[in-house]
This record gives structure tokens, C-alpha cells and sequence, in this order.
């Protein structure tokens, strides 16, 4: 037998729970001659399971209902129903903390929050002390903070030895400036890469061309070839930033940009490019889109990865007209224009499937490839030829 105060200690409540707990019927003391309530272990053991059921998120009259077995089951499934929720949740939550803490992969997460939060997950990766350009290359690339610096190595390995880092050809790029209804006088080339473009442009124009890139490398080994080709008056390479670009409002009359926008964001890009265009200039870019309303699931599974943001022709074009451009044309990159890409990065695969034969790279890929091989024509990509309005 308990007094009131080593019961409540016993249950581990304080006094006037255990006061309440009566007042409401959920215990039952006796009393001593001299009106002292004592409790006995029967009352300890039904404190043990009141708690068991308090634990699992009933209340207390529910509690109550349930230790008297009147109990509603439907009460019962609907608490339980909404405890696996909250398990579920918890995982989650665990989930992330041990993904931040590297102690799993973060892939899956880091393209989660891509999908779910892409600015909010981009300022957190910059606060995480990663430079603009490794946040960029996080989000498209490595996927996974704890694994990026391998990841871009083996990545450069590949991609460093290769002309082309998307789909393109000196037609499709002739083409598309042959939809500029004259000769522009100045171009600004965003994300030139190794600068293939560039040159073609420089060839086929007059005009005065800056390309940018954020890949220093490329830039010198760009500058290096204008020298050498005696086009530096005309071809002025630049290391520097699509999202920050370091130039005066209404500078050029071209903006060109093949393979590169969906690195800011197509629609983005769109918007705060569109600065540095003349009134009525033209901005030209390429983007990966869907060709095909309803792709075979695996397809879509992996772009839904890979490149959350594509869209069909249709809608791409609808965005392009809400940002304030006519589209002049556009039209699908040929097989040439993939087969320059895809022939080539093949190849080096190949001959670096030894040395690489542990790395993500080669796996993702490898991955990559697949699909191009099995689904090309349900995607595919797009130049896209517009007028400011
Ligand atoms: C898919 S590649 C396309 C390159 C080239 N236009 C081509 O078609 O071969 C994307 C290019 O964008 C560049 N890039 C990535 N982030 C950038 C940024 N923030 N500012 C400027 N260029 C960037 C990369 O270095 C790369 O050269």
C-alpha cells in the first residue's frame, strides 16, 4: 500500500496528476481510518498501461474508454493510422540528419530537395561553403556533397578530353542562325564550353562575339585558339557566370546559348538574360525536351532525376511567349548533332573503363547513354529561335 506521495512517485506523477487522475475516474484510492488515500500495486499497474496508452498518442478519455475495454475500435484504427504518418515522417527526418551528417548516400536526397526546393536546397549548398560554381555542378552533376570531389575529378577526366560537352553540330548551329532575320553585329555566347560554337559563329558573322564560360580551362584553352587564329579583335572569351553576368543593360543583339540555360533554369534564364538584350534582339537556345506526351516510364523516371525542369515543346514554347519573346522557329537537333556527342563520349568511356571502373561517373554514364540508346525520340533536343518583343 502507497500514500499519495509515494505513489506519485512510484508512477513517476506529480501529486495533483495523481489527484486529477482520480477526480476523473481513472484511479480509485481507498482510505485509511484516518482518511488518508493509499493506493495499491493493482493502481501501479494500471498508471503502467495508462501511460503505454497515452505514449501511443490516445487521450485521456480515450485512455480511460480503453483500460475499461469500451473502446471505439474505429478510434484505435484511426490513431493508428496516423502513427505510421508520423513514423514515417520520423524516417524522413532521420533520414536527412544522417545524409547531412555523411553517414548515407545523399543522391537520392540531394535530387529530392532539387525536385522539391531547388532555390532553397542551391542557397543551402552555398552556405554549406560550396562556391556558386560547385553548387551548379553539385546540383547537375555529383549529387552528393560527401562524394563531389572524386565525382568532378572522375567527371573532368572524361569530359576534359572531349570537343563537345552536349549535342550540337556546325549545321544545326547554322541553322539556327539562319533564322535570325540579318546579320547581328554583336553576340553574347552563354556557357560557350570549349567554345565549338564560338568558332563557327566567328566564321559565318561579323559580328563582335563575347562567350562566356565559368569553366576556367575551357576559357584558356578558347583564348589560346582565338590568338592563334588571329580572332581575338572578334572573339573575346570571358570566365565568368551566367547568373552574374558582368555586362551594361541592352548590350548585345544576339544572346546564344546552346545547351547551357537549363543550368540557371530555362525560364530563369529567360527572364534575367533578357537584360542584356538590344530592344527586339534575339536570344537563341537549345534545351533537352520532351518530344513524346506520354514517354515509357523508364525514361521518364530518369529525366524526372535528372532534369526535373524538362517540358515539352509546347510548354517550353508557351514560357518563352510569357517572358516575353515571339518564337521565330525552332526545330529538333538532328541525329548528327547527337551523334557528335554521343560517339565520342562513348569512346572515351571505353578507354577509360579500367581506370574508372569503381566510379559513380562511369555507372552514371553508362546510365545516361542507355537511355539515349533506347529511348532518343522520345526526348530530344531543341533549338529554339526568339525575337523580344
Ligand atoms: C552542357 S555544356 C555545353 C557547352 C557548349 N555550349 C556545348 O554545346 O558544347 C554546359 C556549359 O555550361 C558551362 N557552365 C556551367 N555553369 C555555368 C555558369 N554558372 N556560368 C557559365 N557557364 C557555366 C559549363 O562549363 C559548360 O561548358
Amino acid at each position: 500500500m502507497y500514500r499519495i506521495s509515494e505513489f506519485a512517485e512510484k508512477v513517476g506523477l506529480s501529486r495533483s496528476t495523481v489527484l486529477y487522475y482520480e477526480k476523473i475516474g481513472l484511479i480509485q484510492s481507498q482510505r485509511t481510518i484516518s482518511n488518508y488515500r493509499i493506493f495499491n500495486d493493482k493502481d501501479v499497474q494500471r498508471i503502467i498501461l495508462l501511460n503505454q496508452l497515452k505514449n501511443s498518442g490516445l487521450n485521456l478519455k480515450e485512455c480511460q474508454a480503453c483500460l475499461n475495454g469500451k473502446i471505439d475500435k474505429a478510434v484505435l484504427e484511426k490513431r493508428l493510422i496516423q502513427l505510421e504518418k508520423e513514423i514515417q515522417q520520423k524516417q524522413i527526418s532521420r533520414d536527412l540528419l544522417t545524409t547531412i551528417l555523411g553517414k548515407s548516400s545523399q543522391k537520392k536526397w540531394h535530387q529530392q530537395t532539387q525536385k522539391l526546393a531547388p532555390e532553397a536546397h542551391f542557397e543551402w549548398l552555398m552556405k554549406q561553403g560550396f562556391t556558386e560554381r560547385e553548387a551548379l555542378h553539385l546540383k547537375w552533376l555529383s549529387k552528393d556533397m560527401n562524394e563531389h570531389e572524386r565525382y568532378m575529378n572522375d567527371f573532368m577526366l572524361v569530359f576534359q578530353n572531349l570537343e563537345r560537352w552536349g549535342p550540337g553540330s556546325q549545321n544545326d548551329t547554322l541553322k539556327a542562325l539562319s533564322k535570325i532575320p540579318h546579320s547581328p553585329e554583336t553576340v553574347l555566347e552563354i556557357g560557350c564550353g570549349k567554345g565549338i560554337s564560338s568558332l563557327i559563329l566567328a566564321e559565318h558573322t561579323d559580328a563582335i562575339l563575347t562567350v562566356i564560360d565559368n569553366d576556367p580551362p575551357a576559357i584558356a584553352a578558347l583564348k589560346q585558339i582565338t590568338d592563334q587564329q588571329n580572332l581575338s579583335a572578334r572573339l573575346q572569351p570571358i570566365c565568368a557566370s551566367m547568373t552574374d553576368l558582368p555586362f551594361e543593360g541592352q548590350q548585345f543583339e544576339v544572346i546564344w546559348a546552346e545547351a547551357s540555360a537549363y543550368i540557371m533554369g530555362v525560364e530563369k534564364a529567360l527572364t534575367v538574360w533578357q537584360k542584356f538584350l538590344q530592344p527586339q534582339g534575339f536570344m537563341v537556345i537549345s534545351d533537352l525536351v520532351w518530344l513524346n506526351e506520354s514517354p515509357s516510364k523508364e525514361c521518364q523516371a530518369f529525366w524526372q532525376n535528372e532534369y526535373p525542369d524538362m517540358q515539352t515543346v509546347a510548354k517550353r514554347c508557351q514560357q518563352m511567349q510569357q517572358a516575353g519573346f515571339e518564337i521565330l522557329h525552332h526545330f529538333d537537333l538532328s541525329q548528327t548533332s547527337w551523334d557528335n556527342y554521343i560517339h565520342p563520349l562513348k569512346h572515351r568511356l571505353n578507354e577509360l573503363k579500367t581506370e574508372l571502373q569503381d566510379s559513380v561517373v562511369l555507372k552514371d554514364l553508362n546510365s545516361e547513354l542507355s537511355i539515349y540508346d533506347n529511348y532518343l525520340g522520345e526526348f530530344g533536343y531543341e533549338f529554339f529561335i526568339l525575337q523580344k518583343r
